[in-house]
This record gives C-alpha cells, structure tokens and sequence, in this order.
C-alpha cells in the first residue's frame, strides 16, 4: 500500500532564544536575519519546494512576529506598488502566498518534545514533517523533501542525520544503529551526550518526518535533559520497535540558533550574493588582525 502524503509540517518556534538575549528579548530568534531573510522564511520556503501544503506554527506570547511574517501586509504592499517595486513585493509575499499557515499556542517553554506534542490537535491522525528554523541547509534539493523521499520507501519514522566533529556530540541527538549508503538503521538516540558517552558521531539534525503515532509516546515522556519534554527521549523508543530511520543527506547546514552559527552562515550565504559579495570580500579583507 502506498504510503500517505504528507501535507502539513510543525514548526516550532516557542523556544526562548536565550543564546540571542538580548536581541531575543522582544525579536523571535526565527525572525532574526540571514542576510535580508529571517531564518523562519529560508525553512518554510524548504517546506513549501518540498510540497508541503500547511505549516502549523507551535509559537509562544512574545512571538507575534512569526505568524504576521505570513499574513498580507497592505500598508507596506500598498506602498511598494505606488512605489513601483514590484520586485520587492515578490519577495514580501512569495512563501506566504503558497502555503496555508495555522497556529496553535505553546505556553510554557518545555521542550521541542512539548512543542510538537502542542501540534497534535493541528495535525491529526497523520504522517507530518518537522522543521526546525535553527537549522537553515542549502541544497540543490531541499532537505525536507529528501527525507520525504527517503521516508516513502521505509515509512515509521525519518530523521536527518549529518557527521558531526566528535567534540560537538554534546549539543546534538545522537544514534546508534548501521549505516548503509547513505541510510541509518537508528537502533538508540541518546540526547546531548559528552562526547566520551556518545554512541558515535551522527547527530540528528532540524529536519523529521514523523509517524502520528509518536504524539502517543510524547504524552508518556517525562521531562528528560534539562527538564525539558525531548523529542528525542519519543523517538528513542520508537527505534527500540526498529521504527526509525536516518538519511544522511546533502547540503550545507548553518547552526543559525547560536550567535557564532547565524554570522558563520551570514557569511556564507552573502559571499555566494553577486550584489553583496564583492563589497563583503573587501571588508573582510581589510579587517584589522585581532
Ligand atoms: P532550542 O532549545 O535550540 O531553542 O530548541 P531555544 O530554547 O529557543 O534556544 P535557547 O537554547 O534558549 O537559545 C530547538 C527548537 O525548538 C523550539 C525552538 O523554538 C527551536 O526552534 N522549541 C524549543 C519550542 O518550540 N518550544 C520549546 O519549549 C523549546
């Protein structure tokens, strides 16, 4: 039987952004900019390529931001066409105009688990992808649609894995399993362990497709590492019933939750802008030495 489509894909965005305070304290760390873009529109314009239909916003008070990104804006519209800008007017509506947005409220910060969990009355009784904003890949294909290819020959569950340098474990989820190709047998997650407890060095990153069946066991997670509800203490068990997998998959990932990660991929992502590129080469290059 061929598997379901998948329509709709959480994003979460109620976390507290501590590692931005204090641009954090009333900006969304989504909304924060990757050269002219918040890092919340590179992830959901990924959705969007990948076919995704509906984005269901897991937000937190404060956040307003996040969901009026999505809505029209007719002040500011209106202006760009007295204006003559009609370019920029592309950019300011183009994800928004293709992709249902609805949201639902996250009222205390308790955990990535928590968050998706607050989706389930938005996603029902279906397979649904997960983006994360922190993590913005560029690649020729988007990397959501990879693990949705990836996720129709296997099903259960799918999550994206990368080779992460073995000192880092401690900041990602962490498998066990068997590689083959380019695919993971995820048999243990174990989240953020010190690199001398780590079971190896692939490390989950912002991007799942997920079984519905995974909002059962987060309603049964207790609070794991750092009191917080972990999506990976859900899926840990999931891959104790061999239901999960992991695709290696190709791009470039930007860490765009840290300050050091959002400037790392600011640079990046300005030195491949023609309009930008020359400029920033010329600054970087006459930098005094530190
Ligand atoms: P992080 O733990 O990296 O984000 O969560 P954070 O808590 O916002 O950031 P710091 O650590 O305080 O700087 C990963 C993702 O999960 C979301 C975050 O918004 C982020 O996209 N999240 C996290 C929630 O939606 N709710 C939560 O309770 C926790």
């Amino acid at each position: 039987m061929p598997l379901a489509h998948v329509h709709k894909a959480v994003l979460p965005v109620a976390g507290l952004g501590t590692r931005f305070l204090p641009a954090t304290r009333n900006v969304p760390k989504e909304m924060l900019p990757l050269v002219d873009r918040p890092c919340l529109d590179y992830v959901a314009a990924e959705a969007v390529a990948a076919g995704i239909e509906e984005l269901v916003l897991v937000t937190a008070e404060g956040k307003e931001a996040v969901e009026a990104w999505f809505r029209p804006a007719p002040h500011l519209e209106a202006a760009l066409e007295r204006l003559g800008r009609s370019d920029l007017l592309d950019e300011v509506r183009r994800v928004a105009a293709q992709v249902r947005v609805r949201t639902v409220l996250q009222t205390e910060a308790r955990g990535l688990g928590h968050a998706v969990l607050t989706a389930r009355p938005l996603v029902g009784d279906e397979p649904f992808a997960v983006l994360l904003a922190d993590d913005v890949i560029v690649s020729e294909q988007p990397a959501i649609g990879q693990l949705l290819d990836a996720w129709r020959d296997s099903g259960g569950a799918m999550v994206a894995l990368q080779r992460v340098p073995p000192e880092e474990t401690s900041r990602y989820g962490i498998c066990s399993g068997t590689i083959e190709q380019n695919r993971m047998r995820v048999t243990g997650l174990v989240e953020k362990p010190e690199p001398a407890r780590a079971p190896s060095n692939v490390a989950v990153v912002g991007r799942y497709v997920l079984p519905p069946e995974v909002f059962d066991l987060l309603e049964r997670t207790p609070p794991g590492r750092g009191g917080e509800i972990q999506l990976t203490d859900a899926l840990a068990v999931l891959a104790g019933r061999g239901a999960v997998q992991g695709l290696l998959f190709e791009g470039e990932r930007f860490d765009t939750g840290t300050p050091l990660g959002l400037l790392e991929a600011t640079l990046h992502l300005a030195l491949r802008r023609p309009d930008l590129a020359p400029g920033l080469r010329r600054i970087l290059a006459e930098l005094p030495p530190v």
